[in-house]
């Protein structure tokens, strides 16, 4: 992937290339990459690339490399955003965007999706943009600067949100590509779950009767961030859902 990187070619053309010389520009591009992958930077920020829900999105320093494990959060929302009745527009926010894959996931699966992609960090945003563009959904995914859902102006369908949620203690710990990602994307406080519950404090007035909530979670904070949940919302009701490897993933509010 890197040689194919450097020689700027998609993996057909690079097949049909197999056999021809390399020009001794690619082999030192070719090598440069290498070297840098060596030194334990991801993949992704070499090529600048990571395919999210079947599609290629931009990423680079600024931002988490989108996981797999994050499309069981689109899975949810996209079979939420069918049951909700009506055929007007459905509010969908998307708190911590990062690259905006969650966001623009469900703007190019949900036609009638109207989606406000909120980070704290403005070069994240930046990323964003481009990734909309992309993907021609710049009509449809709006972006805000701030604190969680402090920037939303009136009542959504739909919160989701993949939010740092790694304890501070851990994060020393993480493998050596994970430590090149931004420490505010994953660094979830003390107990990890900092961003989790200021989250779930202020969703219920945020959410219209019906609406939805997923948020993302390590496994072993299913019990607790249910708990929570069920705080917030005594009227509504709590599930999760599993990822592709049976882990408990998502937590889901529905509101009552
Ligand atoms: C785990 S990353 C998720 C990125 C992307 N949604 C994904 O799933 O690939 C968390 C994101 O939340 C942002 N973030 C952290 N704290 C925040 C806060 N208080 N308000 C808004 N965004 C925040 C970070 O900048 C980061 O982009």
């Amino acid at each position: 992937m890197l040689v194919r990187h450097a020689m700027g070619v998609d993996r057909a053309q690079f097949f049909v290339a197999l056999t021809d010389a390399v020009s001794p520009d690619i082999r030192h591009a070719a090598l440069a990459c290498a070297r840098r992958r060596a030194e334990g930077e991801p993949l992704a920020y070499i090529t600048g690339r990571r395919e999210f829900y079947g599609l290629d999105l931009h990423v680079d320093r600024r931002v988490l490399i989108p996981r797999q494990e994050t499309e069981t959060l689109v899975d949810c929302v996209i079979e939420h955003c069918a049951g909700l009745e009506g055929a007007g527009d459905v509010r969908v926010v998307d708190v911590g965007t990062g690259s905006g894959a969650i966001a623009i996931a469900v703007a190019v699966r949900v036609p009638r999706a109207q989606v406000i992609a909120i980070d704290a960090d403005a070069g994240a945003l930046e990323v964003v943009d481009a990734n909309r563009r992309r993907h021609g959904v710049d009509g449809h995914v709006s972006l805000a600067r701030g604190d969680l859902l402090a920037p939303l102006a009136g009542p959504v369908d739909v919160i989701v949100s993949n939010p740092p949620y790694i304890r501070s203690a851990d994060m020393a710990r993480l493998p050596r590509e994970v430590r090149r990602e931004p420490a505010g994307a994953l660094d979830g406080g003390a107990d990890g779950l900092v961003v989790v519950r200021r989250l779930l404090e202020d969703a219920p007035r945020r959410l219209k009767s019906g609406g939805g909530l997923f948020v993302e979670i390590a496994p072993e904070q299913l019990g607790e961030v249910q708990e929570l949940a069920g705080r917030s919302f005594p009227e509504g009701s709590v599930a999760h859902r599993e990822d592709a490897l049976g882990l408990p993933r998502v937590v889901c509010v529905y509101a009552g």
